[in-house]
């Protein structure tokens, strides 16, 4: 491991290892080592601690549940952009109006972001249901994620310049943003209401979140280990509604990891029940 003051020794790195796996399903390789005491140190800091080492002391103490929490979030890779992808996004464009049709007036539609991050996808989704005349009312829009801070961001709706211009056409931006201090820029209120962010663990059992008739769940299996990418997505399958997608993120995919769900041909990283 590292030479710096704060090294991790390989108890301490696989004690921190096993914390965001059964936290989180995150698998953290002896490679992240460095990755894992990177992140780690602001945390290290705020704390008071010496060392990644007297973090593990910490964590392996009475009352740290809410430390936990913090390094499970710290070592959360929460990159995102909008309209991620393209794809899944262009697909839910055409999707969503035949779904609508087929379920007749008067029906809620329900799309979920499963591991949102800062807000980008959702975001997406619901400039797509305000251009298809589908926001709020005949549609809602759920954003979930493990991390607070990120569900927090998500919640305000404010994005730095360099995030507002990952995949977000122009045109869109000045229709759906204004500039506040900072350089930065506040989202719409008429989308930030489209959307609903909240707390979710992807390892537990979503049966209370209710059925969906889209699920993004993209760039987050990758993290997984098989076992957990099998049993997460055998769940989403059991959460759709008929008629229902999930999309998946590009290195995404449920072959060899569950048969309940199959691709749309054609249609890159749309799945269906089979
Ligand atoms: C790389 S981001 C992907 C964001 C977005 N879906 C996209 O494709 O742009 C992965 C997100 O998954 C979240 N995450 C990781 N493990 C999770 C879990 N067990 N339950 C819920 N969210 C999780 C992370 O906090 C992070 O924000």
């Amino acid at each position: 491991m590292s030479a710096s003051s704060s090294a991790l020794s390989t108890a301490g790195f696989d004690f921190i290892a096993g914390l965001a796996r059964s936290r989180s399903g995150i698998v953290l390789t002896p490679d992240k080592a460095y990755m894992m005491e990177t992140r780690l140190s602001p945390l290290i800091r705020r704390a008071g601690l010496g060392s990644l080492d007297e973090l593990v002391l910490k964590l392996r103490g009475p009352r740290a549940e809410k430390l936990t929490q913090e390094v499970v979030e710290a070592l959360t890779t929460n990159e995102s952009f909008f309209f991620r992808d393209g794809k899944p996004f262009e697909h839910l464009r055409r999707f969503l109006p035949t779904l609508r049709a087929a379920r007749g007036p008067g029906t809620r539609l329900r799309v979920w972001s499963a591991a949102c991050s800062s807000g980008q996808e959702a975001y997406s989704i619901a400039m797509i249901l305000q251009e298809l005349g589908l926001q709020a009312g005949p549609a809602e829009i759920l954003g979930t994620d493990i991390s607070m801070e990120m569900v927090e961001r998500a919640r305000s709706g404010v994005f730095t310049q360099f995030e507002v211009q990952r995949g977000l056409p122009v045109q869109l931006l000045v229709k759906h943003f204004r500039q506040i201090e900072g350089g930065r820029w506040q989202i719409a209120d008429a989308l930030r209401a489209a959307a609903e962010f909240r707390f979710w663990n992807l390892l537990d059992d979503p049966r209370s979140l209710g059925r969906f008739d889209a699920i993004f769940c993209r760039n987050v299996l990758i993290y997984f280990d098989t076992e957990t990418k099998t049993r997460v997505l055998d769940r989403l399958a059991g959460l759709l509604l008929p008629g229902g997608v999930v999309y998946l993120g590009g290195a995404e995919t449920v072959l060899g990891l569950t048969t309940r769900l199959v691709p749309v041909p054609g249609e890159r990283g749309a799945y269906v029940v089979a």
